[in-house]
């Protein structure tokens, strides 16, 4: 699938079905983790790969009761280490969530150029998913997605036109 393809078919997928996702397509999703780019090139970042049933259904609980969490049949969860970003972004900012950020739209567009669901969750308690699956503390929870084959296929959501986002030399 070309790239704007795969940009315009993602969705955020809430329903799942029961099938595993292929070996192979998974280490595709993880590749294009693997690639995005960091800040300072640091790749601080860690993707917690969740397919036991019983985890997922505490992330359910971690992720608010979010159901359709524990639906799909792999969780992937986006850790950064703070300590180890780039710390000032600007002068002030701390690049952790954005690198992880950016890695999870990479992951969410090669899932979708398969065929595969995502959605993400902002939507959790960290100490809460930290503790589920061992996390370290100082290892920051940035974002979740379940993973699998769409079990629905919901309409685009409305998005801005682009003259109310962009303005060109100039604020
Ligand atoms: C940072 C972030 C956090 C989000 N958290 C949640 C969430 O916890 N639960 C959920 O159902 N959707 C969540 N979403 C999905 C958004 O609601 C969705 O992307 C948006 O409505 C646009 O729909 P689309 O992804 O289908 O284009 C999140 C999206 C982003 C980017």
């Amino acid at each position: 699938m070309e790239l704007m393809e795969a940009i315009r078919s993602r969705r955020s997928i809430r329903k799942y079905l029961p099938d595993s996702v292929p070996e192979e397509a998974l280490a595709t999703v993880l590749e294009a983790a693997r690639l995005a780019p960091t800040a300072c090139n640091n790749q601080a970042f860690r993707i917690v790969v969740v397919k036991d049933a019983a985890l997922r259904e505490q992330l359910v609980e971690a992720c608010k009761g979010q159901k359709f969490v524990g639906q799909a049949p792999v969780v992937l969860v986006g850790c950064a280490l703070e300590a180890e970003s780039y710390p000032k972004q600007a002068g002030w900012l701390n690049t952790f969530a954005i690198d992880t950020a950016i890695v999870f739209d990479h992951l969410t567009l090669a899932a979708a150029a398969l065929g595969l669901g995502t959605c993400w969750i902002g939507a959790f308690e960290e100490a809460a998913v930290q503790r589920v699956l061992g996390i370290p503390a100082n290892w920051r929870v940035v974002c979740l997605t379940p993973l699998g084959a769409p079990a629905e296929r919901p309409d685009p959501r409305p998005r801005k036109a682009l003259e109310a986002l962009i303005s060109c030399d100039g604020w």
